[in-house]
């Protein structure tokens, strides 16, 4: 057995550490089985360069890493270390890192004084994994056990028959899960094997993570923690289903009357413009994204897509086009992002609003929605379309809505910022 004393400090850079050190490092953090894998959840946070807040290694990296190593036999995490020794990396920067993952093994490797938080410092002895509490104070880390005992081990059959599984979207899946006290969350799993390989899948949930602990908000879903080692986020659950499922009134709920829908609009417009006041656009405005409280208070969800942008009027051009096509801009296809992309998105959702149809229809004169809106004869041929299901509503309104939502779709340059569009349909809800 390797002798895990170091007789290094916080100071102490990485490619000064002795060996011994390193090769009992990778003893525990090289372990792989089904629950967890350390080393990739460890490179998976490691920062550039010490302080920095981009991420050294990226999903291709890590696999490539995974795929190098395993062939030759070597250790991936004496690898990593030493990759981060060439950038001045010290002791204490990986136990930041070591910290988040609550790996307290791995740093008394490095430090056999550190102190363990005494949270933290009782091994946990039952076998059977005790259901988390529920607690909104702070933000949790789970264990990958704690969210099996959440969700009943991600029991897969439909809620109706007695399981877990609410639903299943291009990124993941989510379930029911319940806390000791029966308070209920809302599971999303990511599938890594179903990603793009050019999505880092890490990236883009400590994205989520990072962008949702930040944004506190009554129309954005509230995150109670995360998994990272088994890509799990756990959200507050919303019961009411989202908003595209209601509008096709599917599971036999009542339909939305026409004063709900202005203020389901409202309050998912205030929820977009907050992100952009807070620098951030959400790439993924559709109706399904818009989940409903039992009072039918509108709560924005999967910011996974989100990127933070300097200022709000910068655009960023990337290769890389995420999203659900009948909602996005034509610019987005030339991989040019901007807060007016969610702007877009949002017109064609207070277009699902008024019509009550679904955005893609392929018996449907111009397919998508947007297509066959535009093609009506004048604006206020908007009146027959308006879903029957919303009667009584206020025509006034009505062609007041579809104003906004004209101008969202319209060429980029052209279109409203969210807070005009908030602006405007709250006035809708409290005319002076
Ligand atoms: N916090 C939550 N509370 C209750 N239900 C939720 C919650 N988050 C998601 N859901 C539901 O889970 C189902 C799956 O959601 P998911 O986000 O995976 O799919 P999606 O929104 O259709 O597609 P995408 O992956 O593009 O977001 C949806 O029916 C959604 O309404
Ligand atoms: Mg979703």
């Amino acid at each position: 057995m390797m002798s895990t004393q170091s007789t290094c400090t916080p100071d102490t850079l990485l490619r000064k550490l002795k060996l011994t050190t390193v090769k009992s490092l990778a003893h525990v953090l090289d372990v792989e089985n089904e629950l967890s894998c350390d080393w990739r959840r460890f490179a998976s946070l490691v920062p550039k360069r010490p302080g920095s807040t981009e991420m050294k290694y990226d999903m291709r990296k890590i696999q490539y890493l995974e795929h190098k190593l395993k062939r030759s036999g070597s250790s991936p995490t004496e690898s990593i270390i030493q990759d981060l020794g060439t950038v001045n990396m010290q002791v204490k920067d990986i136990v930041k890192v070591l910290e988040i993952m609550g790996h307290y093994e791995a740093i008394k490797i490095l430090l056999p004084e550190y102190s363990v938080p005494t949270e933290q410092a009782q091994p946990d002895t039952n076998h059977q994994i005790a259901v988390p509490e529920f607690d909104d104070s702070k933000i949790h880390h789970f264990t990958f056990q704690e969210v099996i005992a959440l969700t009943a081990n991600f029991n897969a059959a439909p809620l109706l028959e007695g399981g877990r599984k609410i639903g299943e979207g291009g990124f993941g899946a989510v379930f029911l899960g319940y806390f000791k006290n029966e308070t209920k969350c809302a599971v999303k799993k990511l599938f890594k094997e179903e990603l793009n390989p050019e999505v880092n899948i890490l990236q883009q949930l400590q994205q989520e993570v990072e962008t949702l602990l930040h944004l506190k908000h009554k129309n954005l879903v509230k995150i109670y923690g995360y998994c990272l080692e088994n890509l799990c986020l756990v959200l507050e659950y919303i019961p009411e289903g989202n908003l595209c499922e209601r509008l096709a009134c599917e599971g036999s709920k009542h339909p939305l009357s026409w004063k709900s829908r202005v203020s389901i609009a409202t309050g998912s417009a205030r929820g977009i413009n907050f992100l952009h006041n807070n620098n951030y656009i959400h790439r993924d405005v559709k109706s399904a994204n818009i989940l409903l409280d039992t009072d039918l208070v509108p709560k924005i969800v999967d910011f996974g897509l989100v990127r933070r942008l300097p200022d709000l009027k910068t655009s960023q051009v990337t290769s890389l086009v995420i999203g659900t096509n009948a909602y996005l801009a034509p610019e987005c296809l030339a991989g040019n992002f901007s807060y007016k992309a969610d702007v877009y998105s949002f017109g064609v959702v207070l277009l699902e609003i008024i019509t009550g149809q679904r955005v893609f229809d392929k018996n449907r004169e111009g397919g998508d929605l947007v297509s066959f809106i535009e093609d009506l004869e004048d604006d206020d041929a908007i009146i027959n379309e308006v879903d029957k299901k919303a009667y009584p509503y206020d025509e006034d309104q009505v062609k007041k809505m579809y104003d906004v939502s004209s101008r969202c779709i319209q060429k980029k340059k052209l279109r409203p910022e969210m807070d005009e569009v908030y602006k405007e349909l709250a006035a809708m809800c409290n005319p002076a």
